[in-house]
């Protein structure tokens, strides 16, 4: 059974029993119909409570089956609401918990609607690219007022029960319920049952108004807002749509507009991508070969080793999620700098009146520097920032060994290193996992756990529940030179630049690219991270892997000493103290100068050629990690792209893009571009994974 069904003292009660969330797949839906009509059938009952088992009043439609013939199956969730908002006794809906999404519209179809405080009531249909599609734009307006009601659709920010009901004039709630929400809910249906027991006419939202003073003026000024904040999604402007039709059509026309909205919002790419996005964060916290009961590791207490540039970020996810941190260094200048780093973020979000002053005090004073391994001895979590060098990384893994305790997780943020050699160096390679966090660390979601050939699985377990500790989207990728997003970085960044030896200018580049959406371009992105970092990576590669081909370009910059921002020179000029790109001069004349060297007379490479170049490039390198079994399903790398390396959500990642273009169309660009003779022979060569589901006709997703 999906929904309960019993009779206490003449009331029907219907709980919603769909494990996780209550979702109001079509079994949900059919028992609770089935649920109404025998209440209604049975003489001895006055009145019906709807509530939810477990952690959720309902979650809303079953967004598993959205895309399937059973999200339309009858009843439909429109149905549903039509048959208890026309049933004949009361209906109460007991709040609690989650009430979102088509959860709450099947409450707003209730007669009456009880909750206790602290639940989330919300329509955050929008975060998923839709409008509420089943009365919610029509419904809430008229029990919240059109403004908290177009506000809460448009976000999809859900609001604590207790805020709303304190809401002058509102008629979300007839009551909030003090103590146990049954006891509350069975009282409140005894007494509307015996007050409608003679037949007074039962409250219906629908038959509510909606009213604005100035809707023309307001509807107005609210597209405007939305047209500003959305610019890459039609939903939000679809929502402010639907609402005012609550205002200036009657109930039953504003149902039928929102409907045709909704089924229109459905097959647009960018709610595509949005469903897939929020599937492929759940999804990445399942590891195929980790059952989810396995047991974790404790983690209250955490060292971080190196106070650097990363190990300050990393150290603040700790301290902001109250977990105490020991964060060590060789030297104490070195320490002091990295503490005064921390206390400076720190200040200046208390400046922008982001964190509250003794906030700050609180999470600092959860923070002890040292420069004795002793001090980390009772760490449960060990993670090492210190220099990317072999030779550093074995000093410290190998006092790690001798200091850490028994069980102690030791982690490495290596960005290149091999996370198997690094584990060699201790007596405990099963205890050894890699974390590379980003950069800047404590505001960049990702976090691509690495797991080596030793990892433990309750070591894997632990550090992907870690992770949402410290609010991270946490990938697990297997090891290989970059992990998942760097290794497909490198073909991005080499494509881009054999674009510079075709024609190209670097700003051509990246505005192609982020018209596309990304939120920054490679030459941007590179004069950020520091173009150093790159040309030491090719330097070891050079050595390691000779015959692999880049544009010279990137080192010449170098030589020069354009590092990017840091050095105030990079792929472009910057002001002093200024992160405005500005297209560099000398730089062009170096890239035609090159071009000269090597006898090539530049060509116009128009946006799309620029465009497909260079995620078709990411593409290809993720059917072979894919296939190399480093990703462990394609949404992984997607999640990687979406939250590490600002690859447009509306496009849902490299791989959700490709499969919206067709694999077939991706390969045949691929092999369109493996004519120039100025490419890198090989490079396009499609990788036997992406052949074979376009030879199978099959999607990456
Ligand atoms: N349908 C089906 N499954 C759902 C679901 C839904 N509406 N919402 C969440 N789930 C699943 C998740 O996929 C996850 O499954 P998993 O364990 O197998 O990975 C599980 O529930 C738990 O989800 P979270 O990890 O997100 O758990 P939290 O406790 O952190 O959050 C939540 C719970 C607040 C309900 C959050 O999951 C959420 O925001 N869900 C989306 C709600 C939503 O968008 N509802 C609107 C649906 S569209 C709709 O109703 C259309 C209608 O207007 C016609
Ligand atoms: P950094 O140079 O800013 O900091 C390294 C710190 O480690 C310095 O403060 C240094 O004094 C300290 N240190 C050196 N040897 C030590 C030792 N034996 N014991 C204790 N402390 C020691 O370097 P950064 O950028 O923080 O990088 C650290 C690690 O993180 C590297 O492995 C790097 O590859 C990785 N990484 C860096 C990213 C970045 O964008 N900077 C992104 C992701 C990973």
């Amino acid at each position: 059974m999906s929904a309960r069904y019993e009779v206490r003292d003449g009331i029907a009660v219907i709980t919603l029993d769909n494990p996780p969330v209550n979702g109001l797949g079509h079994a949900t839906r059919s028992d609770v119909a089935a649920g109404v009509a025998r209440a209604e059938a049975d003489a001895a009952v006055k009145a019906v409570v709807l509530t939810g088992a477990g952690k959720a009043f309902s979650g809303g439609a079953d967004i598993r089956e959205f895309g399937s013939p059973k999200a339309a199956a009858e009843p439909n969730l429109g149905t549903l609401i039509k048959v208890v908002d026309g049933c004949s006794k009361p209906v109460v809906a007991a709040i609690h918990s989650v009430c979102m999404g088509g959860g709450l519209e099947l409450a707003l179809g209730c007669h009456y609607r009880v909750a206790v405080a602290g639940a989330s009531i919300a329509l955050p249909e929008v975060k998923l690219g839709l409008l509420p599609g089943a009365g919610g734009t029509q419904r809430l307006p008229r029990v919240l007022g059109v403004e908290t009601a177009l506000n809460m659709i448009v976000s999809g920010e859900p609001v604590k029960s207790e805020l709303l009901a304190m809401q002058p004039g509102q008629r979300l709630f007839d009551q909030l319920i003090e103590g146990d929400l049954m006891t509350g809910a069975l009282a409140f249906a005894a007494d509307v049952g015996a007050r409608h027991a003679g037949g007074a006419p039962l409250p219906r939202v629908r038959s509510l108004p909606a009213t604005d003073p100035n809707p023309d003026g307001y509807f107005q000024f609210a597209r405007n807002t939305v047209k500003a904040m959305a610019k890459n999604f039609p939903a939000p402007a679809r929502c402010v749509d639907a609402v005012e039709a609550s205002v200036k059509r009657s109930f039953e026309d504003g149902m039928a507009y929102e409907r045709e909205l909704f089924m229109a919002l459905m097959f647009t790419p960018e709610s595509k991508a949005l469903r897939h996005a929020f599937f492929g964060e759940r999804a990445a916290s399942k590891i195929p070969d980790v059952p989810e009961d396995t047991p974790v590791r404790k983690i209250a207490k955490v060292a971080v080793i190196g106070a650097g540039t990363m190990g300050g970020g990393i150290s603040m996810n700790f301290l902001n999620a109250g977990i105490p941190v020991v964060i060590l260094e060789t030297r104490q200048d070195a320490l002091d700098r990295g503490l005064a780093t921390i206390a400076r973020n720190y200040e200046s979000q208390v400046k922008k009146g982001k964190l509250k002053s003794d906030v700050y005090q609180q999470r600092m004073s959860l923070l002890t520097p040292t420069l004795s391994y002793d001090d980390i001895k009772d760490a449960d979590l060990v993670i090492e920032a210190v220099f990317e060098e072999m030779g550093v990384k074995e000093t410290v893994f190998k006092k790690l060994d001798q200091a850490a305790k028994p069980g102690a997780i030791l982690a490495t943020n290596t960005s290149t290193l091999n996370v198997d050699t690094i584990a060699s160096f201790t007596r405990r390679p099963a205890d050894v996992v890699g974390l590379h966090f980003f950069s800047p660390a404590n505001v960049m979601k990702l976090l691509e756990v690495v797991r080596g050939k030793a990892t433990a699985k309750d070591v894997l377990a632990t550090v992907m529940a870690m992770a949402k500790v410290i609010k991270k989207t946490a990938v697990v990728s297997g090891v290989c030179d970059g992990f998942i997003g760097n290794r497909m970085v490198e073909q991005y960044i080499r494509q881009s630049g054999f674009l510079l030896d075709e024609g190209c200018t670097p700003s051509q580049v990246d505005r192609a690219i982020e018209k596309f959406g990304f939120a920054m371009g490679p030459f941007r992105m590179s004069d950020l991270a520091g173009n150093d970092i790159g040309w030491a990576i090719r330097k070891r590669r050079a050595v390691e892997f000779p015959n692999i081909r880049y544009s010279k370009t990137a080192d010449l910059l170098c030589e020069k000493g354009r590092f990017g921002q840091k050095t105030g020179a990079g792929w472009y000029d910057y002001k002093a103290g200024q992160r405005d790109a500005i297209a560099s001069a000398e730089v062009e004349q170096m890239i035609v100068d090159y071009r000269k060297t090597i006898g090539r007379a530049p060509r116009k490479v128009g946006e799309e050629e620029i465009v497909q170049r260079l995620v078709y490039s990411l593409v290809n390198e993720a059917a072979r990690i894919l296939e190399e079994g480093i990703a462990n399903k394609a949404s992984d790398i997607d999640m990687v792209y979406l939250t590490g390396y600002g690859f447009p959500l509306f496009r849902g990642g490299p791989l959700c893009y490709a499969d919206s273009q067709g694999l077939f169309n991706v390969v045949r660009a691929m092999q369109h571009f493996g004519l120039n003779p100025h490419d890198d022979a090989g490079f396009w060569q499609p990788a036997p994974l992406l052949a074979r589901l376009v030879a199978e006709g099959k999607s990456f997703t």
